[in-house]
């Protein structure tokens, strides 16, 4: 059975995310597309397979491209050699590209769809966690430029983002607890009832408790997460306003990312996400950052700052979201309820 939530903006359908069970049942959303062409991170390979084997018969199968990917090569040279593929291959405007793989993936194949021949359709096949809950959802692509992270991209809705767990089955346990963390970030925004529940499984799964044994809360957990980064999407497409509120963290979190990648150290964005949030939660009450501390702990995320504050200080200036010396913090007032205010990062530092 399939779930689906609609992103619509004035009554008008952008993108619908749908949940099924298994990436085979992405073809009955390829119906009404002549011609799929398929990128995929070469880590996703047997889940870009199974669903290259279901495709191929019906003839729809215009092309089929691995990527290597990484942060370093989250760059418009790479989108440039997509743009080679799709041309020398002879894709044509009425392609849809799908795109398996993830956040990176997702955000440079919607990039590459977008700008080809002024723009085709794509789609999404999200295999990370992280990219199940957000990056695959909302439309916005692009790539690192200049050491700064998404400098250049659109907003572009994918037509469709099709979720299954049972891609999640390879993906290496670090990158399974990153997507943790913007699960996590998801239900601080919007709770519904599911922080507490994500806690509690996340830290079953980190304790050892297997994918299979948990499956159908993680699906339901996923698909609840995933529904409210969709509706928060539809009432702000653009992020003039609540939309801002998915940034929770992610100042600090760019801040750690740039000064990771100039010291050549290892950490990856939903565990810098989970040290941002941390921060940010630090700003308007402590006590119930060190809950949301402890609460990350149980999920096996990282939660100190593996640098000085006072040296993230110069990257979280060059905030691409800052304006007039301001940047939209996102505060928590407490789990479920959040806001904006805007403070100089020196406020921000002094607060701390
Ligand atoms: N567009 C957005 O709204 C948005 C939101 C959040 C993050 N992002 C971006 O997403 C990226 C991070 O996403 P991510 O964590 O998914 O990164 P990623 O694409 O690098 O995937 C993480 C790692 O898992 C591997 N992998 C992917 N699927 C796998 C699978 N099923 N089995 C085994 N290995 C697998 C990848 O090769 C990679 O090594 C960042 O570049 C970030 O800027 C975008």
């Amino acid at each position: 059975m399939q779930e689906v939530t609609e992103i619509r903006v004035d009554g008008k359908l952008l993108s619908r995310v749908v949940s099924g069970a298994d990436v085979t049942g992405v073809t009955g959303l390829l119906e009404n597309y002549p011609h799929v062409w398929i990128v995929y991170d070469a880590n996703a390979a047997a889940h870009a397979e199974k669903v290259e084997a279901a495709l191929r018969p019906t003839g729809k199968l215009g092309g089929i491209l691995e990527i290597e990917v990484s942060e370093e090569g989250k760059t418009i040279d790479t989108v440039l050699g997509l743009q080679e593929w799709l041309l020398g291959a002879g894709a044509d405007r009425d392609a849809l590209l799908l795109a398996i793989g993830g956040g990176i993936t997702t955000d440079m194949a919607g990039f590459a769809a977008s700008i080809y021949k002024r723009g085709i359709r794509f789609a999404f096949i999200p295999t990370t966690l992280l990219s199940q809950v957000d990056a695959a959802i909302g439309g916005k692509t692009g790539v690192n430029f200049h050491s700064l992270k998404n400098m250049i991209g659109v907003i572009r809705q994918p037509d469709f983002t099709y979720i299954c767990p049972d891609v999640l089955d390879t993906l290496p346990a670090r990158d399974f607890r990153s997507g943790a963390a913007e699960m996590l970030k998801t239900f601080i925004i919007e709770d519904g009832g599911n922080y507490e529940k994500a806690v509690k499984l996340l830290g079953r799964i980190n304790g050892g408790g297997s994918l299979a044994d948990n499956a159908d809360e993680l699906r339901r957990l996923i698909s609840a997460a995933a529904a409210v980064k969709a509706g928060i999407v539809s009432r702000d497409q653009f992020e003039s306003g609540e939309r801002r509120k998915l940034n929770l963290g992610h100042t600090f979190a760019h801040a750690i990312e740039f000064k990771a990648r100039e010291t050549g150290s290892d950490i990856t964005h939903g565990e810098a996400v989970a040290i941002g949030i941390i921060q940010a939660a630090r700003l308007t009450d402590k006590t119930l950052a060190e809950k949301i501390r402890s609460d990350f702990r149980q999920a096996g995320l990282p939660t100190e700052l593996p640098f000085p504050l006072e040296s993230l200080e110069a990257s979280m200036l060059k905030d691409k979201k800052a304006e007039g010396g301001k940047i939209h913090f996102v505060l928590i007032k407490t789990i479920g309820d959040v806001y904006t205010q805007d403070m100089t990062v020196t406020e921000a530092i002094e607060k701390l």
